[in-house]
């Protein structure tokens, strides 16, 4: 089959090259899938680099979530059959015409979304979920801030918040993000290029600050993270854009009784994995079918441009996802 490999791993996206590779063969409990699209998570940037190796026993192939026609079932496969259409988190492998997943990790692909759509949803809708609902426990009425509110966590991450009845606060790094931030259903806008978020929040949080961040930038917000929680407020550490070290007044968390909590997706065991993609069944997908909450497509790429689509990321201009459409490799047609 044709994928993208990494030759050799490096800072710049043109070590990204459109290759020959062996098929992956589906293990017993394992789904072979024809991927029709796949789509980009800024760790793909980080394994592409050498920073963020795959997990034991994963494909090396980039690509954690896919969306395709499954083409062959293991033997002990109970609950999809070839033709299917399924998504899901595929923890790596996503960057090629064919992967194999776990029966507990494919969700039947609902009528009323593409392939496209359903190529966006997995990882990000995933973290947000865990982040907004399971770890933050946002509940009606909160203020929630939601860093980076124009990535695709960001995205998700206003959603849910808004299906749960929290009031959004986001911050993004341009006025056009924060009005698609609005859009979306975000109450409060902070442009971080011309504002001081804690400063905001001050002004305009009644004293209180938030209940809930969600944060992905690490050291750079720290200390103005933990200044602008309210009283037992909960920081949901996700991403780390801003730097890995920081120094602390752990003061602040005892005198607050903040809660912090960290997450990852991609290494977590299997049996995590499937409990959060039910999880995400349960309590999303029927908003995402209704059509009260929306995956966010910013651009497709052709799977053999896929280092023109890592470019692009990384120059921070998408707000939602962006794709690699793996039926289409070499040129998008009209489909
Ligand atoms: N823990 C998990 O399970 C998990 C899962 C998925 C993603 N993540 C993490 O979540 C974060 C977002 O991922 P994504 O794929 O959704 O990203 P994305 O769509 O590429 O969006 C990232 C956005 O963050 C903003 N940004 C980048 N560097 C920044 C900085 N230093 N300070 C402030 N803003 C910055 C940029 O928007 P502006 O124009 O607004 O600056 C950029 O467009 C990443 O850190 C990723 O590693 C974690």
């Amino acid at each position: 089959m044709k994928a993208i490999v990494v030759d050799p791993p490096g800072r710049t996206a043109d070590s990204l090259r459109l290759d020959e590779v062996p098929d992956p063969r589906p293990s017993d409990e394992e789904v072979l899938i024809r991927i029709h699209a796949t789509a980009l998570n800024r760790a793909d940037i980080m394994q592409r680099i050498g920073n963020y190796p795959a997990q034991h026993g994963a494909s090396d192939i980039l690509g954690l979530e896919l969306a395709g026609e499954v083409i062959e079932a293991g033997s002990r496969v109970r609950g999809l059959s070839v033709g299917d259409r399924v998504y899901g988190l595929s923890g790596g492998g996503g960057y090629a015409e064919l992967a194999t997943l776990h029966e507990s990790l494919a969700m039947p692909i609902p009528d009323q979304l593409t392939y496209h759509e359903a190529a966006s949803i997995p990882e990000v809708f995933f973290t947000a979920n865990t982040a907004v609902r399971t770890l933050g426990q946002t509940l009606p009425g909160e203020r929630i801030l939601i860093h980076a509110g124009g990535s695709g966590v960001g995205i998700a991450a206003i959603q849910i918040a808004r299906l749960i009845g929290a009031e959004v606060w986001i911050t993004a790094g341009s006025e056009e993000k924060c009005e698609r931030a609005r859009e979306l259903g975000a109450d409060v806008t902070i442009n971080y290029r011309e504002q001081d978020f804690a400063d905001v929040i001050s002004e305009q949080a009644d004293g209180q600050g938030v209940d809930v961040i969600l944060d992905v930038i690490g050291r750079d917000y720290w200390d103005t993270n933990l200044k602008s929680l309210a009283t037992a407020g909960r920081l949901v550490l996700v991403g780390l854009m801003g730097g890995a070290r920081a120094e602390t007044n752990l003061g602040v968390i005892l005198q607050k009784r903040l809660r912090i909590f960290g997450t990852v997706m991609r290494s977590r065991p299997l049996i995590d994995r499937a409990g959060i993609t039910r999880d995400y069944q349960l309590h999303l997908e029927p908003a995402i079918i209704s059509g009260e909450m929306k995956p966010i497509i910013d651009s497709v790429f052709p799977l053999s441009k896929a280092a023109a689509a890592h470019q692009y990321m990384a120059e921070n201009r998408n707000f939602g996802k962006i794709l690699l459409d793996c039926i289409d490799i070499d040129e998008l047609s009209e489909r």
